[in-house]
């Protein structure tokens, strides 16, 4: 669940869970509805003072992190001094499972407890601005998912709503759903991509004369996962993966790997589709019960690198008040995880 990010003087120590997205997927950037759930795959980032801004231990160079130099100008200020910023992450990175949006909102979240603390709302707005301006493109979906923590849905259902946000004409409403408990295979297919390429090339895809039929498409089979997840029929949910990733396939951003990914996990899954912005990414399966361990073999068997996640019920948060520094960060992680 969401919680205030306290006022907390540096160092300090930040947790945000990566997220998978259930259903509708760039469809959403469009308003359209999505459903999210936040896994059990944690990035942590270390917050203390120095001289200058560094990332890993090295100098934090604007035109390499995007994500850092935005929530920097957004949120900090030269008369706080020097942050040094180190990052450990099991998210792998371009992988379409919420490494950009955890290490925006572990930025967010950690300058906002040095400058007086933030309330969920607030901080799931200043993520999304802050991945906006990094990105250029998409919808608050991933990071109002990683703080609020737990299954999501925006535009759809009938939960309680978190908060709403916009950005010119279009209005995200962001629900919370019930967490029906259950296990989920992740599978990345090792093929990187860049999510503001991917969102682009949808968006061009449904300008075309049957984007709107789409589009409804897409709404009509979100809506049915949100009520479905929700209400804990997974006889139902299986069947709408497969739908929404019928879909996906037809805007274009589907990926051989990823078919060949699906392929491998169908015998043993209820349902399965990609998940994120595809083009490269990962899978996302509702494995049949029991056959989990024959799941990640037939995954790994077809080249793809298998997760059994569960849903992280917390978003980000501060971890500790003790020395803060995350050391021995790997080299992959100092770049500032801007396709994932
Ligand atoms: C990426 O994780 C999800 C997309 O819908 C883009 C977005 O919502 O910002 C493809």
């Amino acid at each position: 669940m969401s919680a205030a990010i306290p006022l907390s003087p540096l160092p300090l120590s930040v947790r945000s869970p990566g997220k998978v997205i259930l259903f509708g997927e760039h469809a959403v950037v469009h308003g359209r509805p999505e459903l999210l759930l936040t896994v059990d795959l944690y990035l942590q980032a270390g917050f203390s003072s120095a001289p200058e801004f560094e990332l890993n231990g090295e100098p934090a160079a604007a035109r390499k992190h995007p994500y850092l130099s935005a929530a920097r100008s957004s949120l900090w200020s030269d008369a706080y001094g020097g942050v040094s910023i180190d990052v450990v992450s099991r998210i792998p990175r371009a992988a379409g499972l919420g490494s950009s949006a955890a290490f925006c909102t572990a930025l967010t979240a950690g300058f906002s407890a040095v400058r007086g603390g933030v309330e969920p709302s607030l901080l799931a707005d200043r993520s999304f601005a802050i991945e906006r301006k990094a990105q250029g493109v998409g919808s608050p979906g991933d990071t109002s998912a990683v703080v609020a923590g737990g299954v999501v849905s925006v535009n759809g259902g009938s939960g309680t709503i978190l908060w709403e946000l916009s950005d010119g004409d279009q209005h995200w409403k962001v629900r919370r759903v019930s967490d029906p408990g259950w296990i989920w295979l992740v599978v990345y297919s090792g093929v990187p991509r860049q999510t503001a390429d991917a969102v682009r090339a949808v968006g061009r895809r449904l300008a075309e004369p049957d984007g709107p039929r789409l589009l409804e498409q897409f709404e009509s089979v979100a809506l049915e996962g949100i009520d479905a997840v929700g209400s804990e029929r997974r006889e139902a949910v299986g069947p709408l993966m497969d739908r929404n990733h019928a879909l996906l396939r037809e805007v274009g951003v589907s990926h051989p790997r990823l078919e060949a990914l699906l392929d491998a996990v169908r015998p043993v899954a209820e349902g399965a589709k990609l998940t994120g912005a595809g083009a490269g990414g990962s899978i996302v399966a509702l494995i049949r019960p029991g056959h989990e361990v024959e799941a990640t073999r037939r995954a790994r068997r077809a080249g793809g690198v298998p997760y059994v996640v569960r849903t992280s019920s917390t978003g980000v948060g501060l971890v500790a008040s003790g020395p803060g520094r995350v050391r021995s960060a790997p080299r992959d992680d100092a770049d500032d995880g801007a396709r994932g």
